[in-house]
């Protein structure tokens, strides 16, 4: 990647650690910590110009290839699963399929006994799962498939498009946890018919946390009511042209903000913001192929140092995770952390998750010391 050096400068992070854990928590970029600081400052002044801080929604629209009018700001990626959820209606026997290799959030929305659905479970096989395993779950009593893009802790990669087939074939809606994809991997929610995609910022999208959006596809969005409604669900005019709000009837807004409910955590959204311009203007084509570049080095140096991979290798699954078994990963991680390197331990193994901002020799470094130990 050129101009990698200049690049740097703007993560501080990389001067005093080696930071190889995007899909757990992510240090912010200078531009999006200075953004807030801005903004916090003119807060106590009580002079913030609305007008020179947005929210992201059109660079969160951007990067997915949506509208603005679709999108929903959420505090988290869960919030918005759970809105996904209990927006929908579940018949008897109705079902929603989702896979043994997701986060919790994605599942449990679903367990909730006052739904009255059932969760149907697609094992994966090696680390994968298999459309045609899909397929095989999916009826006509499917409400919804429901998986993460990117799974989190092997970074198995789903193709949404046959997915969203095989949802729409039986009348059943695709709803995706982008959080371990977006920022990493091109989507399009159009190419792909995704129904409904949710994310926080605070990993991949070097966003702060309290800041996520809900995409919900702009045909569902008048015959969906939300779960929770307040005053950021109705349209603005309910407001804006009256003197008191008109309490009396709901006029929910046709636009995806009747998902909203109150006020958001607007410095969260300021810094999201910024970070969503940052990453637009590298390219997300550009980062997938400079973290499918470092992951390969990765992929390769933990195989001849004879560790066992969970992570898919071909490309076309593959993502910016690493995931590996190794005995001891709890201190093997935590030694790590001591050095300055910082990776996660998750199911009996070490997840190792670079972005765009390392490089070659940093992977190499972690390698090095990974042997040491
Ligand atoms: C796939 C996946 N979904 C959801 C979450 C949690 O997201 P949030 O904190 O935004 O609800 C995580 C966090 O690790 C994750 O990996």
């Amino acid at each position: 990647m050129e101009n990698i050096e200049r690049i740097r400068e703007d993560f501080p992070v990389t001067k005093s650690k080696l930071f190889l854990n995007h899909s757990g928590y992510s240090p912010l970029p200078q531009p999006v910590a200075d953004v807030m600081k801005k903004y916090n400052e003119d807060l106590c002044c009580f002079e913030v110009d609305e007008t020179k801080y947005g929210l992201g929604q059109e660079f969160f629209a951007e990067l997915i290839g949506a509208a603005k009018e679709e999108i929903a700001l959420v505090p988290n990626t869960s919030t918005g699963l759970n809105i996904a959820a209990n927006t929908l209606d579940y018949s008897r026997g109705s079902n929603v399929v989702t896979t043994d290799l997701e986060y919790p959030s994605v599942v449990y929305p679903w367990l909730k006994k006052s739904l009255g659905v059932n969760v149907e479970y697609v094992k994966n096989v090696g680390g994968r799962i298999l459309v045609e395993d899909i397929e095989k779950v999916v009826t006509d009593e499917t409400v919804a498939i429901a998986v993460s893009h990117v799974e989190y802790v092997n970074g198995f990669k789903h193709d949404l498009k046959a997915l969203a087939e095989i949802a729409h074939e039986h009348g059943a809606y695709l709803i995706v946890d982008g959080i371990q994809a977006l920022g990493v991997i091109p989507v399009d929610v159009k190419k792909n018919d995704v129904d409904f995609l949710t994310a926080s910022c605070y990993k991949w999208l070097l966003g702060p946390a309290g800041s996520g959006y809900l995409y919900v596809r702009r045909e569902l969005l008048e015959e969906l009511e939300p779960p929770f409604i307040g005053w950021a669900s109705v349209k603005p005019e309910v407001f804006d042209t009256s003197e008191f709000w008109d309490i009396w009837r709901l006029q929910l807004s046709e636009t995806a903000s009747r998902f909203e409910v109150g006020a958001p955590s607007f410095i969260s959204f300021v810094g999201a913001a910024t970070a969503l311009q940052l990453l637009q203007k590298i390219g997300i084509k550009n980062i997938q192929r400079r973290v499918l570049d470092l992951t390969e080095v990765l992929l390769d140096a933990v195989k001849n140092l004879g560790f066992k991979l969970t992570t898919p290798e071909d490309e076309e699954c593959r993502s910016a995770i690493v995931h590996f078994l190794i005995a001891n990963a709890q201190e093997i991680a935590e030694e790590l952390k001591h050095k300055g390197i910082i990776i996660s331990a998750r199911s009996r193994g070490l997840r190792v998750s670079p972005h765009f901002y390392n490089t070659e020799e940093e992977i190499e470094k972690f390698i090095s010391e990974l042997k040491a130990l």
